[in-house]
């Protein structure tokens, strides 16, 4: 198989490029490696250089550049990952650099309608749910159908989930009415051992591992709850379900466990071994209430995650410790 990444060289992108080369493809990473975004050099994956694995090539361009001048390469599967993500931060605070993301969606689908990859798998977010199931007041794990095309729709999370909503509607338009084959997928909370430090999990951990204090701080409220998933379920997730779809759909990569942030800095201070008061930052943002995702697709189609909450900080904790750890 031969594989297109946008966006590759990111916390996601690396672990789907090592999976896709470890399986024997060709994988054509192309990023530019954005300032603030999850992005690294191939040099610096913690995972090994892939520049020294047989099949891959890296081009460091932005991909609408990329998509401007490529000509009829073929794919078999294109992996549309490029985005600015940025932490809350950047979604609450800098909605127009994120609206970049509605310009990168809308070339990547052009370049699509000439180039016509086999397959896209595109990653969308569960951002781009509606918000207002996601409040204290009657939230409740969101299903794949609580995103209907068809009818009306929710506001989605910031300009962040409006473009992924964007361009998952343009997934089922390039079906509908040019016939190209794609699946979407909505993460959660996917984390693991080289995500970004602007990241809460990394953060967290290595707040509390460098913790000299009686208390650890966790932002906004601490009752807001998220659904981590560990990337090596991501990924799995990914490659075991992507071609049970072809009209666009989505499919969560969800544990269908919620998990506020207070119940997380515990944990992590009971893995770590620190003891510890958690206290709540109110003046930083914290985002929606209760962003989980319901499991019955996944299971359907085959897919259970199977790193436990606790293995995932065991594993966080474990790496971030050997790089603080001094020479
Ligand atoms: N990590 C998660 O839990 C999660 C959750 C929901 C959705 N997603 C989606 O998965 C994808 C990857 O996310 P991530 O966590 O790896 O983020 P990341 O910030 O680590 O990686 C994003 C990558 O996109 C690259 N990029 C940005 N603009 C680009 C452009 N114009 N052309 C090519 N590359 C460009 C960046 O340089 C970076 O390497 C994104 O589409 C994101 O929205 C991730």
């Amino acid at each position: 198989m031969r594989a297109l990444v946008t966006g590759g060289a990111g916390f996601v992108g690396r672990h789907l490029c090592n999976a896709l080369l470890a399986e024997g493809h060709e994988v054509v990473c192309v990023d530019p490696i954005v300032p603030r975004t999850g992005g690294k050099q191939p040099a610096d994956w913690p995972l090994g250089n892939p520049l020294d694995q047989r099949g891959f090539t890296f081009i460091e361009e932005d991909c609408r550049h990329y998509f401007a001048r490529s000509t009829g390469e073929h794919f078999d599967y294109a992996f549309h990952l490029a985005a600015m993500v940025g932490g809350r931060l950047m979604i609450d605070y800098e909605p127009l650099a994120v609206a970049e993301d509605l310009a990168i969606d809308a070339g990547y689908w052009r370049w699509a309608e000439h180039a016509k990859p086999g397959k896209t798998v595109y990653f969308s977010s569960s951002a781009a749910y509606p918000i207002q199931l996601q409040r204290p007041e009657g939230y409740r794990l969101l299903r794949e159908d609580d995103i209907d095309f068809t009818d009306s729709l929710g506001m989605p999370d910031m300009t962040y989930g409006w473009a992924k909503l964007t361009g998952e509607y343009l997934g089922r338009l390039a079906y509908s009415r040019y016939g190209m084959k794609s699946v979407v997928y909505r993460p959660f909370s996917g984390f693991g051992e080289d995500q970004d430090l602007t990241y809460p999990f990394p953060a967290l951990t290595k707040r509390i591992q460098e913790l000299e204090s009686d208390t650890v701080t966790v932002w906004g409220s601490g009752r807001q709850m998220r659904d981590f998933v560990h990337i090596d379920d991501c990924i799995r997730c990914v490659l075991t379900t992507m071609d049970a779809v072809d009209d666009g759909a989505a499919i969560n990569i969800s544990s269908g466990r919620l998990t506020s942030f207070f119940e997380l800095a515990t944990l992590m201070l009971e893995r770590i071994g620190k003891r510890a008061t958690v206290e709540a930052q109110a003046d930083m943002p914290e985002g929606v209430f209760a962003r989980g995702g319901d499991t019955t697709l996944q299971e359907q189609l085959g897919f259970r995650p199977t790193i436990s909450l606790a293995d995932g900080v065991d594993r966080v904790a474990a790496a971030l410790a050997k790089t603080s750890a001094p020479a």
